[in-house]
């Protein structure tokens, strides 16, 4: 039988999680194998990610979808129809030349995403297999380590925070099942505590919790306090994770926090989150500077790299030239990865292989607009990228995504390695010298090549602070 090709590109609005309009594409093949796309949206953007067309005007707030729809019916569906739904990568090529501009503003980068997200699926359900085993192929399987966000700030929460997520990872699970039960009892205490406290809001964009905190580090201290009424232990059972998404709040390096009424240079802010670093078991900072602040970016991972994970999201933007530009200049040492942030799936698994080539840690991410699409968890899974994140611990288009990660942990049972702490990337650089170029917050780095994540002061740090090494009185 004769190899199948495309057939037909169909588009159509759908409803994301914001209850806005999104691009999903569906892909018809010849065999009669069909795929669909969906587009996700950001509300923190990076100002160099592929731009979604969006219709403007007043109906829903200007975020339709109706050109971006009708350049995929007049432009891509024929473009596309008889191509070879295998080539992943001509296909994208296409889409790109065919949109002709820097940031596919043209098309749309929903557009382009939505198509390039429905091929992949049509592909793999032409070949008969799940959508991470297509893209896997014979290489080893790896469950990821999902970081998981207890409180939401940023702008996914009214400003109520300036940092964006407060995250947890479950250092110690030997199962994804397993960090999904620890971050639950995390989740559901820190609920419990805030509407004890009267701080308890709602949720956020992606499900965590909306709070009423008057500091950032309250966020962290509540944090800390929930993972022990659970019966946890933090820095041991329970670390955390920010992302700080300082491009909301910062450019040429200065830094409003707005819930705190002050403003930072690049070095106070530097300062602040190495203290948190000794405070705190933190293990991983995404965009801890804003996307133009260079030169915050590797002062940062010069004095902490080595312990924590440095994710750069609207700083690199799923683009494998920014993620080389960042390996020469060590910026960061992990990058985010998200599908329409680049575009298409080729790009993001550019970026992706890219960040891995130089030892990087890779997260592969949702956005907060998400709809019940779980293409993501097989992206991770098919990529081996290690790492996940999906946002909270609540609404179905987050537990959508943390479901079917446990379907296929099941699926793959022994064949599968679980992803641990060494999927970050400090152990690659351990033992890097520490340049003096902030503060001396922190002490000097660790030289065992540990993963750890902890700052050798971490335990006189706690102890400080009413805990003992680490483990809660
Ligand atoms: P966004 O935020 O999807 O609103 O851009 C997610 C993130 O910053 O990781
Ligand atoms: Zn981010």
């Amino acid at each position: 039988m004769s190899e199948p090709v495309i057939q037909s590109v169909i588009a159509r609005r759908i409803w994301d999680s914001r209850g806005r309009p999104t691009v999903e594409a569906e892909i018809a093949l010849s065999d009669g194998a069909v795929g669909r796309g969906i587009a996700p949206a950001g509300a923190s953007r990076g100002s160099r990610e592929a731009v979604d067309k969006r219709d403007g005007g007043k109906r829903f707030g200007g975020f339709d979808v109706q050109d971006a729809l009708q350049g995929i019916r007049t432009e891509i569906a024929p473009a596309l129809a008889g191509l070879d739904p295998f080539d992943q990568a001509a296909i994208d090529a296409r889409l790109v030349a065919l949109d002709g501009t820097p940031n596919k503003g043209r098309l749309g980068g929903n557009a382009l995403t939505a198509v390039s997200l429905g091929l992949l699926h049509a592909a793999a359900a032409s070949r008969g297999v799940p959508l991470w085993l297509y893209c896997l192929g014979d290489k080893p399987a790896i469950i990821p380590l999902p970081e998981i966000q207890i409180f939401g700030g940023g702008a996914h929460a009214g400003r109520r925070t300036d940092v964006q997520d407060f995250m947890v990872i479950a250092p110690r699970a030997k199962t994804f099942a397993e960090a999904l039960e620890v971050t639950a009892e995390v989740y559901h205490s820190a609920g419990r505590i805030m509407a004890e406290r009267g701080l308890l809001q709602g949720v956020a964009d992606e499900g965590g919790w909306w709070p009423a905190f008057s500091s950032n580090e309250e966020a962290l201290e509540t944090l800390m306090r929930s993972i022990e009424r659970a019966g946890l232990v933090p820095g041991e059972d329970v670390s955390l994770s920010l992302d700080v998404a300082a491009s909301e709040f910062g450019h040429a390096g200065r830094y409003r926090l707005g819930l705190e009424k002050r403003e930072l240079d690049r070095d106070a802010l530097a300062e602040m989150l190495l203290q948190w670093c000794a405070r705190y078991p933190i293990l991983s900072i995404e965009d801890p500077f804003a996307e133009d602040d260079d030169k915050g970016f590797e002062q940062f991972t010069a004095a902490i790299g080595d312990r924590i994970q440095v994710i750069g999201d609207d700083y690199l933007v799923t683009s494998a030239s920014r993620v080389r530009e960042a390996a020469r200049q060590h910026s960061v040492n992990a990058a985010l990865i998200k599908v329409n942030q680049a575009g298409t799936v080729s790009e993001a698994k550019a970026a992706c292989d890219e960040a891995r080539g130089f030892g990087f840690g890779m997260i592969v991410s949702a956005r907060s607009g998400e709809t019940e699409d779980t293409s993501i968890v097989h992206l991770a899974i098919g990529w081996g990228a290690g790492q996940l994140k999906v946002g909270s611990f609540a609404r179905s288009e987050r537990m959508a995504k943390w479901n079917e990660a446990l379907r296929i942990e099941e699926a793959l049972s022994s064949k599968a390695r679980f992803a641990s702490l060494s999927e970050m990337p400090m152990r690659r650089q351990a033992g890097k010298s520490i340049e003096a170029g902030i503060v001396g917050a922190v002490d000097s780095p660790s030289t065992d090549g540990r993963p750890s994540g902890r700052p050798l002061d971490r335990a006189a740090a706690l102890t400080e602070r009413g805990y003992s090494g680490g483990r809660a009185q």
